[in-house]
């Protein structure tokens, strides 16, 4: 089934746009190096980003400027970035620029290597005060077991709001998410053809997080 006929669908954005494209090409390259990759990674999650906090909360604020008071908008409530370690740090630098409150909340996870199964081995997560809205950063959703268990998290910390940001995404992640989780909005690069034998996304890029810190 085409991912835009799954149920949930409506949640899902793939960006359209001329700047993302000319990235990616430069992103799946085999040959681009890991400095070129993190500068790739850096641009498409700045623009991933602009993307998918557009409609967050805002209120009115009261701001004198030079000539009178005006009202403006700004962000409300305590927004939280959940980069999920190691390949979501490629995309952390685009939030917190973008927003310099922000909060930085890190989840380690890793794939097994025989399984493909989502590994659980760090986070700091208080039991409680949970942030008002999470963006869960992660350059690859493949069979989205990582980001179901990043959401897992996150929900069971009490966030009520989860976006989940990632360049590029495989039918098979996006329909876990959507089925599992219909209330959280997925924004990607790309939604790429497959995933291989091997559960690695096809074209895709490779391994996000040795190509983002040369391992
Ligand atoms: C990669 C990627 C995601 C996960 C996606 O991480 O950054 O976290 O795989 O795959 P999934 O959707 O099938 O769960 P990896 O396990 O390679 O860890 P690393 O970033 O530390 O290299
Ligand atoms: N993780 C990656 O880094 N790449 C893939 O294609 C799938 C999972």
């Amino acid at each position: 089934m085409a991912t835009d006929q799954l149920p949930g669908a409506n949640m899902v954005t793939e960006l359209s746009h001329a700047v993302v494209s000319h990235h990616l090409s430069r992103l799946r390259a085999a040959d681009t190096p890991a400095w070129q990759f993190r500068q790739h990674a850096r641009s498409l999650g700045t623009i991933l980003a602009a993307h998918a906090t557009a409609a967050l909360p805002t209120q009115d604020c009261s701001v004198t400027t030079p000539i009178e008071t005006t009202t403006c908008q700004q962000l409300k409530g305590r927004i939280a970035a959940a980069p999920i370690l190691r390949a979501g740090l490629g995309m952390i630098e685009p939030l917190t620029d973008m927003i310099p409150e922000i909060e930085v909340w890190h989840l380690g996870l890793y794939r097994d290597e025989q399984t493909a199964m989502p590994v659980h081995y760090y986070d700091k997560l208080p039991p409680d005060n949970p942030t008002d809205v999470a963006l869960v950063l992660d350059p690859m959703l493949a069979t989205g077991g990582s980001a179901a268990m990043a959401i897992e998290t996150l929900k069971k910390w009490g966030v009520p709001k989860i976006l989940m940001l990632s360049i590029i995404a495989a039918p098979e992640g996006i329909e876990k998410l959507t089925s599992q989780f219909p209330d959280v909005e997925i924004f990607t690069c790309a939604i790429d053809r497959m995933l291989n034998d091997h559960k690695y996304i096809v074209p895709g890029l490779g391994d996000a997080g040795d190509r983002i810190f040369n391992t």
